[in-house]
């Protein structure tokens, strides 16, 4: 059984209440989105599997270990895009898999329209980014995605979720780790987080 955390980090806290100000500039929304991001992938990758391995210093012999595990960050298109670039960054070894969904907003269901995943899995981890965990039913179907396409080892990395979205994913999926930001309240009558932010990709890329 895996485990819901949601972050206790005072940075976290400090970046989120700036990221949810409605007068927050999109170039800032993106710089906060990509900086949070970093944060939540740090606290979610303390168990990552380490191969011992000894490095030459110029004064001398050292212990040292490296990654011992492959990684595929899997950024839900759109709004997850923005999670991928900082992440990577501390990860430059990791493969990026794009998966393409949006929810239809008269049935909140997630609807499929891009999928970059290679033929076989070729990695030991994979985790999946997405700011927004509302319903659950985005996260669920990418999980569930890369479940028949072969994956094993699966974490959810988001920034805030209602307590309906956590349910959902932990019920369908509950082998797979959640690291939030924060949990909100409640979800609306019209599927979004409240008090949340809004909507994660319109406030990204100025749309909407
Ligand atoms: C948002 C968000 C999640 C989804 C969460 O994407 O980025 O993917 O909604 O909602 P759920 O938990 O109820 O499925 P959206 O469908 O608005 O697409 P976008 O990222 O392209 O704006
Ligand atoms: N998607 C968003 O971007 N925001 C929400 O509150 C819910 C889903």
């Amino acid at each position: 059984m895996a485990d819901v955390y949601e972050s206790s980090h005072p940075l976290v806290k400090h970046k989120l209440t700036i990221l949810r100000n409605k007068e927050t500039t999109p170039k800032k929304f993106r710089e906060l989105i990509r900086e949070i991001s970093i944060l939540l992938a740090y606290e979610a990758t303390q168990d990552l599997a380490l191969e011992p391995t000894p490095v030459e210093t110029p004064m001398g012999a050292a212990s040292g270990a490296l990654l011992r595990e492959q990684i595929g960050l899997v950024p839900i298109l759109r709004a997850g895009l923005g999670m991928v670039e900082g992440v990577w960054e501390m990860m430059p070894g990791s493969e990026v898999w794009h998966i393409g969904l949006f929810r239809d907003e008269r049935t909140l269901q997630p609807v499929e329209y891009y999928n970059k995943l290679p033929v076989s899995p070729t990695v030991q981890l994979c985790i999946v980014l997405d700011p927004m965990l509302a319903t659950g039913g985005s996260a669920s179907a990418t999980v569930d995605i890369l479940k028949r396409w072969g994956a094993t080892r699966i974490k959810f990395v988001g920034i805030i979720a209602a307590p309906e979205g956590i349910k959902m994913l932990h019920d369908a999926h509950p082998d797979v780790d959640i690291h939030i930001g924060v949990v909100d309240e409640k979800l609306n009558d019209i599927g979004y987080i409240v008090p949340g932010l809004g909507d994660a990709g319109d406030r990204q890329f100025g749309t909407g």
